[in-house]
């Protein structure tokens, strides 16, 4: 938890977690727990920012399990990621010794292992000198030996979609592993949730059958936001009327990183009394904040009819229809489909029924609006 009190911004975005800041996911957390304790692995899938790493953080924070966290996307390289595993089960162990440590659980690996201490702690390092298959087979071992005693021992594994990018061999890798060491188990966490679902929940997936699915992808619920803002305010002397509150929940949809951030800039923006003209310029200030990741996802979706496709979805247009398609001059309707089905694979956009689709992220979705309007 960070300092608060009268005059300091209470809201918080960003990647640790703060349990004074947590907003509901009670299913969630307990299906986790639940899960876990009946030893299943568990994959966490939503898009992007809804609350996955935080729920991770709150598992690893307030659970009371033995957990190491490792993150994919702050790794470049396999060799990497088991260094980044010695080094979490070293913490894990509240060893004071780094040598005696090597000696003990990394005899096979002793060689080729360096450490340097570190403001935060000790960090290992894997020499280039042996081969992958090597590292990762001892770090699987030291995970093994740890779970001796430290039984069940979770290992969470954030930004799974990433893997590509660390080896392709780790999920075979990894359900090789887990088969046939029962007290390790693994909570994956992965946001473009088509990537996860066909890696985990379809047959032909590396990891199908690998673990339970806990979809994070619901909105939070309208009463609990509403109460947290104006606690929120209140607590930090200022106030905000339900009513306000309500609107920013509107605008916002429950969404967990904009009820932070516009929370964030409308306590910024109002004097003691949040209002409407707040809310209003905290929507321009955090529409402005965005517009750079914003114009970032649009040129890398590139295709020529995706700003077409995606004007036309959140204006509410069925974009299969003669009239939307001749107004936006899109070709024919398999134009159309091809797109739409691109930007739900990108995780963009979900399919509400036929025809009827929804841009995920609320604050894209009225840039889109008003940037093409
Ligand atoms: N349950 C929650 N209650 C309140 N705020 C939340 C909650 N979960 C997440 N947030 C807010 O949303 C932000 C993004 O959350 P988080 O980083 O956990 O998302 P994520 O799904 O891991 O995103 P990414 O896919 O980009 O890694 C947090 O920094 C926090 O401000
Ligand atoms: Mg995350």
């Amino acid at each position: 938890m960070f300092p608060g009190g009268a005059g300091v911004n209470p809201f918080r975005f960003g990647r640790h977690y703060d349990p004074d800041c947590f907003i509901d996911r009670e299913r969630e957390y307990s299906q986790l727990l639940n899960a876990v304790q009946s030893g299943n692995n568990v994959v966490v899938v939503a898009p992007r920012r809804f609350g996955k790493t935080w729920l991770l953080q709150k598992f690893l924070a307030e659970s009371g399990f033995q957990c190491i966290y490792l993150d994919l996307l702050s790794v470049i390289s396999l060799r990497d990621l088991c260094a980044k595993m010695i080094s979490r089960s070293f913490e894990l162990l509240k060893l004071n010794d780094p040598v005696k440590f090597i000696k003990e659980y990394l005899k096979n690996l002793s060689r080729y292992v360096s450490f340097s201490i570190g403001t935060d702690g000790v960090n290992f390092t894997l020499g280039k000198d042996i081969d992958e298959e090597s590292i990762l087979s001892e770090s699987y071992r030291l995970l093994e030996k740890l779970a001796d005693f430290l039984a069940p021992l979770i290992v969470c594994i954030d930004e799974f979609q990433a893997y590509r990018m660390v080896s392709e061999k780790l999920p075979g890798s990894i359900r090789g592993f887990f088969q046939t060491t029962p007290n390790v188990i693994f909570v994956f966490s992965g946001s473009m949730q088509h990537m996860i679902e066909e890696l985990f929940f379809q047959s032909k997936g590396l990891m199908y059958h690998s673990g339970i699915k806990l979809d994070l992808s619901s909105f939070l619920p309208k009463e609990e936001v509403i109460n947290y803002l104006v606690r929120k305010f209140e607590g930090s002397g200022k106030h905000i009327s339900s009513s306000i509150a309500e609107r920013l929940y509107e605008i916002t949809k429950g969404h967990p990183y904009y009820v932070q951030v516009m929370g964030y800039e409308l306590w910024n923006t109002c004097s003691k009394e949040a209002t409407e003209e707040d809310l209003r310029e905290a929507l321009n200030q955090l529409i402005s904040r965005e517009r750079h990741t914003y114009d970032m996802a649009l040129d890398v979706l590139g295709q020529k009819y995706v700003r077409k496709v995606l004007i036309m979805i959140a204006s509410n247009k069925d974009i299969f229809s003669i009239e939307a398609l001749r107004e936006f001059e899109i070709p024919n309707p398999s134009v159309a489909n091809k797109t739409v089905k691109k930007l739900i694979e990108l995780g963009f956009v979900e399919k509400l029924s036929r025809g009827n689709y929804e841009i995920i992220d609320p604050i894209f979705e009225e840039y889109i609006l008003r940037r093409f309007s």
